[in-house]
């Protein structure tokens, strides 16, 4: 983990809220695993905390990475209002990535997102693809009208689409296309990021599958361990006083080391 003030190479708008920024830096040559994020200072002196911000692509040779984030409050507006040329100070790469090495070339992953936690599922499924895993996309919207990056994921293999008020692909949650999918097969492993309730779904419908890997969400301060702003509960902890933390030891966890 570094920090580096890195240069904004674009910014452009994808649907409603959502805007992807690509950033050159030497920091790129740390990034390596999919599913980690950086840790962006917002550049206005009253926001102390940094926002936490998945890669979304990284490129090597370019010495570029991309980021996909919602406009929620002051930070991630600050950070849309940003263009080329523009500075930020990034540190990073933080977490611990998603695992890639547990399937061998032939196996099958199913790489599923809801909504804003899409954006690293797209690195993930490029290195799943070159290792020559044969991945499987689910993809929950809000609606067609906030959907985005859907042609990159169907470049990359099978792509099912899932919206909550049925404007594009199936109506209703991501639940109701992995329902069907699974009818007809079952994956090696399971790759998700999304809402708490979509991560649940999950461990829940693959509770027989060791290789389900979640990506969780909690409001960060530090980003590298040291603040416990950041702990998630463990299983068969009675006491409730067993935790671990996103930070560091995640985002990503098994389905089975973390209680949703
Ligand atoms: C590991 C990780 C990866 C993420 N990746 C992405 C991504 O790729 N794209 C994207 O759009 N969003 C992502 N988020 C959520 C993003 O960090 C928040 O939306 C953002 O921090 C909100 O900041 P704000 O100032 O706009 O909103 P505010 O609500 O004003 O933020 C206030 C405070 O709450 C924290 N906060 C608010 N919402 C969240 C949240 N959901 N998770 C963690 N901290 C939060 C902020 O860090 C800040 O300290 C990610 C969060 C985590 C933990
Ligand atoms: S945010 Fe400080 S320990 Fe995780």
């Amino acid at each position: 983990m570094k920090q580096e003030i890195m240069t904004i190479v674009s910014q452009k708008q994808l649907a409603p809220r959502i805007f992807q920024m690509t950033l050159t830096g030497k920091l790129v040559d740390e990034m390596e695993k999919p599913g980690q994020f950086i840790h962006i200072k917002v550049p206005r002196a009253d926001l102390l905390l940094r926002r936490p911000i998945s890669i979304n692509q990284i490129n090597k040779e370019a010495q570029t990475c991309t980021i996909i984030y919602r406009t929620e409050g002051d930070g991630t507006k600050a950070f849309s209002e940003l263009k080329a040329g523009d500075l930020l100070d990034v540190m990073g790469p933080l977490g611990n990535g998603f695992d890639v090495d547990c399937l061998k070339t032939g196996q099958k992953a199913y790489v599923i997102g809801g909504g804003i936690g899409i954006p690293p599922m797209y690195e993930l499924s490029k290195q799943l693809k070159q290792k020559g895993i044969e991945v499987v996309h689910f993809l929950g919207f809000a609606s067609k009208e906030v959907a985005y990056f859907q042609e990159e994921f169907m470049a990359l293999g099978d792509t099912r689409f899932a919206t909550d008020d049925g404007s594009f692909g199936v109506e209703g949650n991501v639940g109701n296309l992995l329902l069907s999918a699974i009818e007809k097969e079952r994956p090696d492993a399971v790759y998700a990021c999304g809402a708490n309730g979509m991560l649940k779904m999950i461990a829940h419908v693959f509770s027989d599958n060791p290789n389900v890997f979640l990506s969780l969400e909690q409001r960060m301060a530090c980003g590298m361990g040291a603040c416990y702003a950041c702990v998630c509960h463990v299983p068969g902890d009675e006491s409730g006083t067993s935790s671990v933390k996103v930070c560091d030891e995640g985002p990503i966890f098994r389905a089975s080391e973390v209680v949703l």
